[in-house]
Formats: C-alpha cells, sequence, structure tokens
C-alpha cells in the first residue's frame, strides 16, 4: 500500500472530507449497529494507539469499546502519566509509538495546527479525536448519525447550534458536514462567543428555539480568557435551554448536546432525560460510528 493511500484513511476533519465518504461512515455504523455481537474478530492482530493530550471520557473510552468490539488490541496513552510530564513533545511521543508499531493512532490534542502537522510526518493513519478548537469529525459524524434515525433526511432540516461558537470544535465540524448534506444551520451565541469567520447566520434564542434541533453546547471555562462570562446565572437567563424555553420547542423537536454538560448552565437539569433528549443516545451512537471510522483506517 502507498502512503498516500495509508494517509487517506486518516480522519483529519469533515472540512475536506467528501458527502459520499461521510455517507459511507454512517452506513457503515449503521451495519454495525445492527450486528450487536458484542466483540467481532475484523481488526485481530491490528494495534490502536488511544493518545489523548487533552483530557475526555466519552471520546477516550468510545474510541476503546469500538476498538475491542473490533478485535483490535488496544494501547491507551494519557499525557499526564508519559514523558510528556517530562517535556517529551507531541511529535517525539506519536513517533516513539509509531515506531513500535502500531497501526493507527487516535489523537486528542488542545493546540490548533499542531493535528495537520503530524499527519504530515507521521505515516499511519491518523484520527482526529478533539483538535483544539478546529474539528471534532467523529463527534460530528455521530450528531448527523443520531439526527438521521431521528429525521431520516438531513436535507432541509433546521439545526440550531447554541452557545460557546467559538471555542467549539464541535460546532465546525457539525457545520461542514452539516451542509453537505441540505441542512440549514444557525448558530445563537453571546457576542464575545461567536465565531465570525464562519458562514453561518446568527439569530437570537428564541427564534433558535424554533428549529428541528437544538443542540447545545458547553461553555468552554478552561478555553476563557477571563471575565468571559460575567455569571453562570445570566448566561442561563440569556442563552440556557430553561425548561420555559423548552415548552416553546416543536414536539417533533430534538435536543443534542456533546457532552460533558454544565447542568443549569447551558441545559437544566430535568431537560437532560426529558424525552426530546438524544443526548444519552448521542453517546450510545458514538460506538458504532467509530467501529466504522476505526475499520476504515484499518482494513
Ligand atoms: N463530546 C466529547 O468530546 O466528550 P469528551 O470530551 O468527554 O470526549
Amino acid at each position: 500500500m502507498t502512503l498516500t493511500q495509508l494517509k487517506q484513511r486518516s480522519l483529519l476533519g469533515l472540512k475536506e472530507l467528501g458527502k459520499e465518504e461521510i455517507e459511507s461512515i454512517l452506513e457503515r455504523a449503521a451495519y454495525w449497529e445492527q450486528h450487536p455481537v458484542k466483540v467481532h474478530q475484523d481488526m485481530q492482530g491490528k494495534f490502536a494507539a488511544n493518545m489523548f493530550f487533552e483530557n475526555s471520557t466519552r471520546t477516550r473510552f468510545s474510541f476503546e469499546v469500538a476498538e475491542k468490539r473490533l478485535g483490535a488490541e488496544v494501547i491507551n496513552f494519557a499525557a499526564a502519566a508519559s514523558s510528556v510530564a517530562k517535556g517529551e513533545s507531541i511529535y517525539d511521543t506519536v513517533r516513539t509509538l509509531e515506531s513500535m508499531g502500531i497501526d493507527v493512532g487516535i489523537i486528542r490534542l488542545k493546540p490548533n495546527g499542531v493535528l495537520a502537522e503530524l499527519a504530515s510526518s507521521i505515516k499511519v493513519p491518523l484520527i482526529n479525536a478533539g483538535d483544539g478548537n478546529n474539528e471534532h469529525p467523529t463527534q460530528a459524524l455521530l450528531d448527523l448519525y443520531t439526527m438521521r434515525k431521528q429525521f431520516g433526511s438531513l436535507n432541509g432540516l433546521n439545526v440550531s447550534i447554541v452557545g460557546d461558537i467559538l471555542h467549539s470544535r464541535v460546532a465546525r465540524s457539525n457545520l461542514y458536514a452539516l451542509r453537505k448534506f441540505g441542512a440549514n444551520v444557525s448558530f445563537c451565541a453571546p457576542s464575545n462567543m461567536q465565531a465570525t469567520e464562519l458562514d453561518a447566520p446568527y439569530v437570537s434564542i428564541d427564534e433558535a428555539m424554533k428549529a428541528d434541533v437544538v443542540m447545545m453546547l458547553r461553555v468552554q471555562l478552561e478555553r476563557h480568557e477571563s471575565g468571559m462570562l460575567s455569571s453562570a446565572e445570566s448566561y442561563r437567563e440569556q442563552f440556557g435551554l430553561t425548561v420555559e424555553r423548552a415548552q416553546t420547542l416543536a414536539k417533533h423537536a430534538i435536543i443534542m448536546h456533546p457532552a460533558p454538560i454544565n447542568r443549569n448552565v447551558e441545559i437544566d437539569d430535568e431537560l437532560v432525560e426529558h424525552p426530546q433528549s438524544r443526548i444519552f443516545p448521542q453517546m450510545e451512537n458514538g460506538v458504532p460510528i467509530r467501529m466504522a471510522v476505526i475499520e476504515r483506517a484499518l482494513s
């Protein structure tokens, strides 16, 4: 296999990925969802390394479950318990694992731009598990999968993404992918959490509630400069999905959130497991989506 073919199995983002490629990942995820045998042997003898340089629960563990369900050998790397704590660079760390013979690297990074640089010098396929505020492709794939399961088609679907757009790789990947499928995406955010470089209209919170899908985003305090959030209470009042606002949603509308959740800030506690919420089904859908992405990288 040529280096170019190996690279084509990487998944760095959805901006550059064709609609047909996305479609085939969604179809393959549906296949895995319909084949609930706990452990398959398809990827036996392959090594997958989960390299998380930033904290994670859902992405990290659903990749591990997906790899194990495919029968792959799993190596988990946590930056805090590695030689990164002694100052080793991200490049040297990834090259080290590559030199040991891994077949795919799943990688989450805090700084923007490092993943693209790594992908140009690392030979094994790399899968983006969260890249600064740039892209989070597997999250958006599982979001599209969840929406398709609910509505059948994404064409013409109205999707509001509400919250900390500026710091959100989830908003970016969803925007890029949903547009390819003919969905109408609008954003709603406080003026200091808007990403003006992204080509999507900003609407009021009342307007955002009229969509078929209302996707709430976490306020990413760890990425904020001081003073971006005056108070959790005022944010909730102005931009939160409160019980009162949820009463204005259409009966067919669904509530989504990539999680982790700041309960009673961007979404009221009572709404997290509301009948219209798909927050935990999103997490469930993350496993077949990541099985499809790992299989694409390894097969
Ligand atoms: N949605 C998501 O990426 O969650 P984690 O940060 O827990 O992986």
